[in-house]
């Protein structure tokens, strides 16, 4: 094989003479593997093991896949990384990309850095020889986080796929526009088509399939991976997608007025004039990192319709209509998906006006349906009737109402963007349609995230991103939750091995053959159901929801 130039653990002497002192003395101690990306160049990386059967694998983390964003190159659409020569040293991750809460800690020294030089990907393969499917894993983080690190691979690697994990730009430095060719739109989205770009030319020196992608996605990386379906610009770089808890279809997905978030921030970074492109593209272009990320802390970012190069050249709902691609689709959300959002809104109400006595079911709703800007009112007045009886919206018995806010949490933010996508995909009829919910209670949640969740007045839920707890390796399992990770890892993975998800135990997955199912819940057994409208109610009609409340704390 071309792609591989020294075997498993040789090779330190020879790469010790290269690469700098700094950089051996990681990987000195294990031993290394060298692949040789045609067209590319060389790097170095090591391995690890799987963490149930303790298969080996290589990983190849912090591959840079296009040139440093930064200078002229901020905003713009990713440039390919040029070849290089010495062997690159791949056996850390590298960079997150600019985050407040990493920069913000800095050294003066640290911050004279080329901060934005983030555009890379890490793979994990057992074998470098075999055509393996290729799983492409997009994150979330809101469009303002996350990182490769964030998703070790020891779960998904016992199966015999090679995993590709890109980083792709957050935050202000990717997504602001002026719809020019300085600021074009879409920038992170463009990294993304890169980096899949790079996996079709170059996954095949490490032993995967480029005719057998799957491309799965998390929350803001469930919108990026259902926007790539509709997107013109990303035919042939994949055959299936997972969409986990989020789509393209859902409000928080697309930014409704970039153009004036740009000035805002121009503004906030005091530049003076802050009207025209070029004035907008000057300020920006060169203000600092850390200074971009200080003033942008509360701003929201998204994909924007109608950038430059055309990614989405109209709304989601517009390229539907001329959808005509087979790609199959698995698609689905957690329980309580929606449980972070009350978990943000509680904070800012409980900051604002302290005792909550003082508000009334129906203002407590009202602002949560606000978030989603539905001019007509009519999904507003019809879930206010629907999900809370006349006496609790007239009231202010909070804890009373938890179920329904639960619900219409979940429902507006993620299920139904969920349930849209997958209904319009299957009208098509062009490919099969797999719907999951996620309902699978463990010992470990994501609630809070880093920040604690013992102060709420409810707990979690199944929440947002608890079903990575076990696809990547982040958490240490129980017995359960392992065999939990072991059920995810065969679902997802025989997914994107031949498009049909499958479980050793439990009935046969069928696609939707209607609008409403079947489709199948994950928890201790897989079960079918039929009805997926009966997801929007899920908190509601479950005769145990009294486990959501924390009865010692006032709500
Ligand atoms: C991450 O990618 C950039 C290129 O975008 C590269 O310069 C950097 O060295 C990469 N890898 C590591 C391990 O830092
Ligand atoms: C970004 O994600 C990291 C890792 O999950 C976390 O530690 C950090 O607090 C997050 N930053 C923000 C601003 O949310
Ligand atoms: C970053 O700084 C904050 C205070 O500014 C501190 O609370 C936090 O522990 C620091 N984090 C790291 C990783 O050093
Ligand atoms: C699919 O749709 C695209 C965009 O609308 C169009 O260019 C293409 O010809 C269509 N292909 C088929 C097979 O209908
Ligand atoms: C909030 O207000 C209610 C009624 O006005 C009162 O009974 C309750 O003690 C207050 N709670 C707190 C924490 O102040
Ligand atoms: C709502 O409660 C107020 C008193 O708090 C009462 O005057 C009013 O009649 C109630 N409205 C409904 C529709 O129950
Ligand atoms: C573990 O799973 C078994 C069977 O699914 C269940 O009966 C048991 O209660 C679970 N234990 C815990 C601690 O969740
Ligand atoms: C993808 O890979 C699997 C496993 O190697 C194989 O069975 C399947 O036929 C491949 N699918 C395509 C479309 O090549």
């Amino acid at each position: 094989m071309k792609g591989l130039v020294a075997g498993f653990s040789i090779g330190i002497l020879v790469i010790v003479c290269i690469v700098t002192a700094a950089q051996y003395t990681t990987s000195l101690k294990y031993p290394s593997v060298t692949v040789d990306i045609q067209g590319q160049g060389s790097v170095l990386g090591d391995f690890d093991t799987t963490l149930w059967t303790n298969q080996k694998y290589m990983q190849f983390r912090g591959i840079p896949y296009a040139e440093s964003p930064r200078g002229k190159l901020r905003f713009k659409a990713p440039v390919a990384r040029l070849p290089w020569r010495q062997i690159f040293d791949a056996t850390r991750y590298g960079r997150r990309c600019p985050v407040i809460t990493t920069v913000s800690n800095l050294t003066a020294q640290e911050l004279k850095a080329d901060l934005e030089d983030c555009l890379n990907l890490s793979v994990f393969t057992k074998d470098l020889i075999t055509k393996r499917p290729v799983m492409f894993y997009i994150y979330g983080g809101g469009f303002y986080n996350g990182s490769a690190s964030d998703h070790p691979p020891k779960h998904l690697l016992e199966k015999d796929i090679v995993l590709v994990v890109s980083q792709y730009r957050v935050g202000a430095l990717g997504w602001l526009t002026t719809f020019t060719h300085d600021m074009p739109g879409n920038a992170p989205f463009m990294d993304i088509l890169l980096a899949l770009k790079w996996v079709q030319d170059h996954i095949s020196d490490f032993g995967g399939d480029p005719d057998n992608v799957t491309v799965f996605g998390q929350s803001a990386g469930a919108a990026m991976t259902s926007a790539l379906l509709l997107s013109p610009k990303s035919t042939g770089l994949f055959k299936r997608v997972i969409v986990q808890s989020g789509s393209i279809l859902g409000h928080w997905a697309i930014n409704s007025d970039p153009r004036k978030q740009t000035e805002r921030i121009c503004e906030a970074l005091n530049c003076g004039v802050c009207k025209r492109n070029d004035e907008l593209y000057d300020c920006l272009s060169k203000a600092t990192v850390l200074d971009i990320l200080e003033v942008t802390q509360a701003e929201d970012f998204a994909l924007v319709i109608n950038d430059v190069y055309g990614n989405l050249p109209e709304h989601p709902i517009e390229l539907m209509k001329s959808y005509n691609r087979s790609i199959p689709v698995m698609t689905g959300f957690t329980k309580d998906d929606g449980s972070f959002v009350l978990a943000t809104y509680y904070d800012g109400m409980k900051a604002a006006i302290g005792n909550m006595s003082l508000v009334k079911v129906r203002q407590f709703a009202d602002g949560i349906m606000n978030l989603v800007n539905d001019r007509t009112r009519l999904s507003n007045n019809l879930l206010t009737r629907l999900l809370f009886t006349p006496q609790i919206l007239n009231g202010t018995a909070h804890k009373e109402a938890l179920p329904a806010y639960f619900d219409l949490c979940t429902t507006i933010y993620i299920k139904s963007p969920v349930i849209a996508l997958t209904t319009q995909l299957k009208e098509k009829n062009l490919a099969d349609i797999y719907l999951y919910s996620f309902d699978y209670e463990g010992q470990n949640t994501r609630f809070g995230y880093e920040l604690g969740n013992e102060h709420y007045p409810f707990n979690g839920g199944v929440h947002h991103s608890n079903d990575n707890i076990y696809l990547f390796s982040t958490h240490s399992l129980n017995d359960n939750d392992t065999r939990m990770a072991q059920k995810m890892v065969e679902l997802w993975t025989s997914f994107a091995i031949d498009g049909i998800p499958s479980s050793s135990e439990g009935p046969p997955i069928l696609p939707m053959n209607s609008p409403s199912g079947p489709y199948f819940h994950i928890n201790n057994e897989i079960t079918i159901s039929n009805d997926v409208l009966d997801e929007l109610t899920s908190t509601l009609d479950d005769p145990d929801n009294k486990k959501i409340d924390r009865e010692n704390i006032e709500f």
